[in-house]
Order: C-alpha cells, then structure tokens, then sequence
C-alpha cells in the first residue's frame, strides 16, 4: 500500500501536465497509482523482474501514459527521464536527492516516503536505507531543497501470540536479510509483542 501522506503531497502539485520520475519504483505500485493524474510517468528500478511486473500491469489496467525502465537510480543521469517531479517510495540514498537536484528545475519537486531511523527499534536493527529527520534535512537544504514537509509517521502493531506475529511477517522473509528475520523471531520467541513502524515523508522544493 503506497503511503498515504505521499500521495496527499503529490497530488497538491498540478500533475496533469507534468512528467513524473518514479525511482526504486518496484512493480510500480506508486508510478500506477500517478498515471491516471499525471501526463506521464516513468518508473526505474534495477531489478529486471519487478520492471516487467510493473509493465505487465500497466498493460493489464490500460494505461500507457506510463514507462517502466531497468536502471540503476544510484547511477544514472535523471535528466536523461525530464522529470518534472520525482517521487521516491521506500527507496532512498543521498544520491537520489543530489541526482533530483541535477535534474529538476527551480520550483519542482522531490516527494518521498522512506525508512526512518526507529523503524523496527523492538529488534535492533537499523537498515542501511534509513534516515533520521535531521540528516534528511541537512541533505535536502545541502543540495538546495527548501523543505516543505517532513515529519515521521510511526505505527505500532500489537500480537497477541508468537503465531499472530509470525502470520503478520512472514511475506516479509522473503525480502528481508537472514539476520534481520532472525532477529525478529528472537524477539517473539523471547515475549516482544509490539513492533514500531517508522517512516519518514518529506517534500522539497528546488530554490
Ligand atoms: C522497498 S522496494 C520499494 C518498491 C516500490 N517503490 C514500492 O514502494 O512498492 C525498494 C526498490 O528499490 C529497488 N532498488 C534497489 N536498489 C536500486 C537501485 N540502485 N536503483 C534502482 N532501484 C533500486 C529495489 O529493486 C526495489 O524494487
């Protein structure tokens, strides 16, 4: 489910006419989603197999103001895609914001929603791909965003038993590190029967 804080700060931008970058955008759950309100949208992603989901898809529901592109978003030049926007759910990386800047225009926009820095605090485990409210400031203001929202959303989920929580993740095993899931199983096995989920949702606006 896209975050729905995201698409609120989306959808205040005047996205009839506009081209937007989805980037990290998976089987294009977001760039979809976008389609029907934007002029188009193009969704990049390194991984092969979740581009030709996100294809399959945009074919199953008829839409074709939408192109899915296997790209490697840490690495390749945004311009190359004239966004007018780029959106980022769930995939951050100092680059994506200083690869927006590139290529945005005075006045356009970078819109995210990522992993903040207390996500899954219960276990211990602090992703690689998290950022705290401060340094993604610092990094929008470094690379010449003023900052128009950002604030951290957090949930808290609550299991009655070891076996309700194990349902809840286990579509999650798949993705996730070994380590990461063996720390979440400790942490049922030991009694823990509530996890935070924490997100970071911003927009910034090249000065
Ligand atoms: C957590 S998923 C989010 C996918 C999608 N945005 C969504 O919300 O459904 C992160 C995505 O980032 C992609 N990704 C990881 N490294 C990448 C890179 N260097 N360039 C582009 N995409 C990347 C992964 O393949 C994955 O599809």
């Amino acid at each position: 489910m896209v975050n729905q804080k995201l698409l609120e700060l989306i959808r205040e931008e005047p996205l009839a006419h506009m081209r937007i970058l989805d980037v990290g955008c998976g089987s294009g759950a977001l760039a979809l989603k976008l389609a029907p309100l934007a002029g188009f949208v193009v969704g990049i992603d390194v991984a092969e197999g979740v581009i030709e989901e996100a294809k399959r898809k945009a074919e199953r529901e008829g839409i074709t103001n939408v192109a899915f592109c296997t790209c490697d978003a840490l690495k390749c030049d945004y311009s190359a895609f004239a966004p007018d926007m780029v959106v980022a759910h769930f995939f951050m990386d100092d680059s994506v914001v200083v690869k927006s800047a590139e290529a945005l225009e005075q006045g356009e926009c970078l819109c995210f929603a990522c992993i903040e820095e207390e996500n899954l605090k219960e276990i211990g485990w602090r992703s690689r791909f998290a950022y705290s409210r401060r340094r993604m400031k610092k990094l929008l203001a470094e690379n010449g965003f003023t900052v128009e929202h950002l604030l951290v959303e957090k949930e808290a989920v609550y299991f009655d038993s070891y076996e309700d929580a194990l349902t809840y993740f286990i579509g999650y095993k798949r993705r996730w590190n070994p380590e990461k899931w063996e720390r979440l199983l400790r942490y049922f096995k030991e009694g823990g029967r509530k996890i935070t989920f924490s997100t970071l949702v911003g927009k910034g606006r090249l000065q």
